[in-house]
């Protein structure tokens, strides 16, 4: 019987899920633990650490009754019968499979840590992203390291999206848990599974092998970019065509096999997952010696790379071949709307391909902080902070944004830039205005006859 559930790392999946398995479950006892100090204090402030729509009133109703938050990583793990694993699992940056492989070390440190830590039996779930097969690794940590308790290893990918998480937690099409095919792993499952009925009809829990689990998240995002890259690549097709993307969309998306979801052709996908997740897929292909395989899925990312460079190309074309000390506005950073999470945002590399020109960027996103749109350029390692500065800058208000502006890229959907007051935000900018709506949110015609030369991505 689950009285505690503990979770290591409090970031976008794991506050948000324990927070809505807790609201669920006020029978249990939710734990969720960070090393970073600031980010748990901001998940025990009024100012979350992450934006998303419901979050707000989700926490206020289970914190402090069945929802902690803390950085007492140890204790933690003493008190939980269950503990999940949700840290971050980026790409690696150094030595073997650097550039492709998942870094497991988060991972592998909190295996170490429970391990050391555990006064008695435990079930570890895996909700972090992770190779197929890692099972195994922490398996082996955990029974070599431990002071003589069992473990029983859970995988439970989890499938939200930002800026739509609690309504995918509350409603998930499905969940998935993986475990061993034996009478204790069998048993572990049937814990979980008894944590997600109170909310999740029990037709909608699957339960399948560990590996399938694993497997089945990495490749649940492939197809899901594969989408995106096969309707962005269309779209430039399109261009050159005269055809429009959106009804090609449509047309393709009434097809009950093909389906209208995930059709929307954009700037290009961000986020902090599917170029990961892709890439970590082509390294484990390789890994397999399954070398054709490994290139299908490596040409979603290039498609997505493309598209980029194509946008910011064409900026570049349209204002006469340069933009150097032109001012270019930016709607948006963030990677998508309803989220302040800018991780791999198109926005950056736009912005780095617009700045090698010169460019003067001048940036307005209704949920990024300025701090954060400097880390990610800093990250890139492109020119010195200093240049970044001089280059780049953000403004709260959008119609500052576009002042005296030459162009105005449309970066992310957030719904408020249809509101705008184009009008004004014409009157005021350098001539001719050039407007590129790399999100397909704005009325083409509707600002045409204003006056903006416009160009949509994927409309010929
Ligand atoms: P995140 O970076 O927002 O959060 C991870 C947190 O783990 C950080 O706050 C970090 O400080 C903490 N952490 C790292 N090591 C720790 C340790 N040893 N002890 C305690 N805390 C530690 O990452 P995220 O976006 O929440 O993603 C977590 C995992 O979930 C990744 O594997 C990701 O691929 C996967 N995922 C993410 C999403 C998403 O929408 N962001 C969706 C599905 C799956
Ligand atoms: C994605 C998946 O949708 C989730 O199921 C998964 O759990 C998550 O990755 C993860 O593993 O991290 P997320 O990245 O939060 O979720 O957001 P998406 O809605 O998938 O959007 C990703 C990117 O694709 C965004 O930049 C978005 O603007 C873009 N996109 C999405 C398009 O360009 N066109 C579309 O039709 C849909």
């Amino acid at each position: 019987m689950i009285k505690t559930i503990t979770c290591i790392g409090a970031g976008y999946v794991g506050g948000p899920t324990m927070a809505v398995m807790a609201l669920k479950n006020p029978g249990i006892k939710f734990h969720i633990v960070d090393i970073n100090q600031a980010r748990i204090d901001a998940w025990m402030s009024d100012d979350l650490p992450i934006y998303e729509p419901g979050l707000d009133e989700v926490v206020k109703q289970t914190r402090g009754k069945n929802l902690f938050f803390s950085t007492d990583v140890a204790g933690a793990i003493k008190e939980g019968n269950m503990i999940f694993i949700s840290v971050n699992t980026p790409t690696k940056k150094y030595g073997v499979g650097k550039g492709r492989a998942a870094d497991l070390k988060f991972v592998e440190l909190c295996a170490r840590q429970i391990a050391q830590f555990a006064e008695e039996d435990k079930i570890v779930v895996e909700k972090s992203t992770l190779p197929v097969r890692t099972a195994q690794s922490i398996k082996k940590i955990l029974s070599s390291t431990s002071n003589g308790h069992s473990f029983q290893v859970l995988s439970n990918p989890e499938f939200l999206a930002e800026g739509t998480a609690i309504d995918d937690l509350m409603k998930p099409d499905r969940v998935l848990i993986g475990g061993d095919q034996n009478e204790k792993g069998q048993k572990a499952i049937s814990e979980l599974v008894n944590v997600y009925s109170s909310w999740v009809p029990r037709e909608n829990i699957i339960t399948t092998n560990i590996w399938s689990s694993e497997l089945s998240k990495l490749t649940a995002n492939a197809f899901l970019a594969q989408r995106i890259s096969s309707v962005n690549a269309i779209s430039a097709l399109c261009e050159a065509t005269g055809a429009d993307v959106e009804e090609v969309a449509y047309a393709i998306g009434t097809d009950s096999r093909i389906g209208p979801k995930f059709l929307k052709s954009s700037v290009g996908f961000g986020g902090s997952c599917f170029q990961k997740d892709i890439l970590n897929l082509v390294y484990l292909c390789e890994f397999f010696g399954l070398h054709e395989v490994a290139r299908y899925w490596e040409q979603v990312v290039s498609m997505n790379d493309y598209q980029k460079t194509r946008f910011a190309s064409k900026i570049i074309t349209t204002l006469f071949n340069t933009v150097s000390g032109k001012k270019i506005a930016f709607l948006g950073w963030a990677f998508k709307k309803d989220t302040n999470d800018t991780r791999e945002s198109a926005a950056i590399y736009v912005a780095d391909q617009l700045m090698n020109d010169e460019a003067d960027i001048s940036v307005y996103d209704p949920q990024v902080e300025e701090a954060r749109m400097y880390k990610d350029m800093e990250e890139l390692e492109t020119r010195t902070m200093d240049r970044n500065k001089k280059q780049l800058s953000m403004t709260e208000d959008p119609y500052e944004a576009c002042k005296d502006a030459h162009a105005i890229a449309v970066l992310t959907e957030w719904d408020e830039f249809k509101d705008l007051d184009w009008q004004r935000i014409y009157a005021n900018m350098k001539k001719p205005a050039f407007l590129f709506d790399g999100r397909l949110i704005l009325d083409r015609k509707a600002l045409s006859d204003i006056g903006f030369e416009v160009y949509t991505i994927g409309k010929g």
